[in-house]
């Protein structure tokens, strides 16, 4: 049995991370999405929330576990016994810089830890979550982008966040 593990911020599931998962999980037995934190990073979800967002988008589909991790990818590799290799995604050549020198330290801190790249669909590779996050806080539609069954959810949340934010900036003007 294989098992795979697909890591990242997922601030939100987007469809081109959706493209990823319905393909690795064709090629593995199982495939644990986890959501993990980038602390050069900031987020609009709570690792709760991208985790509901996953769990909803994945509901269908029979081989897929959902999980998280407050760490390093490399320590939850050498804590879940039952992985064997970590799937990432490649949009572009863009991405590989960073993807392969994050492959290397994984490797390097956990020697057990390979990665392996599944190029995106072509239709995907202009995706990322901060253009979905963009496009929601002005209104935009982006049922193009995330998965449907989250699409109100994420819209709703983010504009709710947008408004906030204009609410305290004109708050702080006012001072
Ligand atoms: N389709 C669409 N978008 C994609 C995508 C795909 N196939 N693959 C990646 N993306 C986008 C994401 O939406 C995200 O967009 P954003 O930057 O606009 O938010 C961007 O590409 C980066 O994706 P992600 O894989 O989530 O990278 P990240 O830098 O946000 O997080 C972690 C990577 C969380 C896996 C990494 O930081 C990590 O392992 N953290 C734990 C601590 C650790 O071990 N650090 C690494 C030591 S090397």
């Amino acid at each position: 049995m294989k098992t795979a593990i697909y890591p990242g911020s997922f601030d939100p599931c987007t469809n081109g991370h959706l493209d990823i998962i319905k393909r690795a999980s064709t090629m593995f037995d199982k495939l644990i999405v986890v959501v993990l934190i980038n602390p050069l990073k900031s987020y609009s979800f709570s690792i709760s929330e991208r985790r509901a967002l996953l769990e909803k988008a994945t509901m269908e589909m029979k081989n897929i576990e959902i999980d998280s991790y407050d760490g390093l990818l490399a320590d939850y590799f050498t804590q879940r016994s039952d992985v064997d290799v970590i799937v990432k995604g490649l949009r572009a050549t863009s991405d590989f810089e960073y993807e392969f020198q994050m492959a290397h330290t994984n490797k390097d801190l956990n020697p057990r830890a390979e990665t392996v790249f599944i190029p995106a669909s072509a239709n995907t590779t202009f995706i990322s979550s901060s253009m979905v996050k963009q496009v929601a806080m002005f209104g935009g539609d982006l049922s193009k982008y995330v998965p449907s069954v989250i699409h109100k959810e994420i819209s709703t949340r983010l504009k709710a966040e947008f408004e906030e934010k204009k609410r305290l900036a004109a708050l702080k003007q006012d001072l």
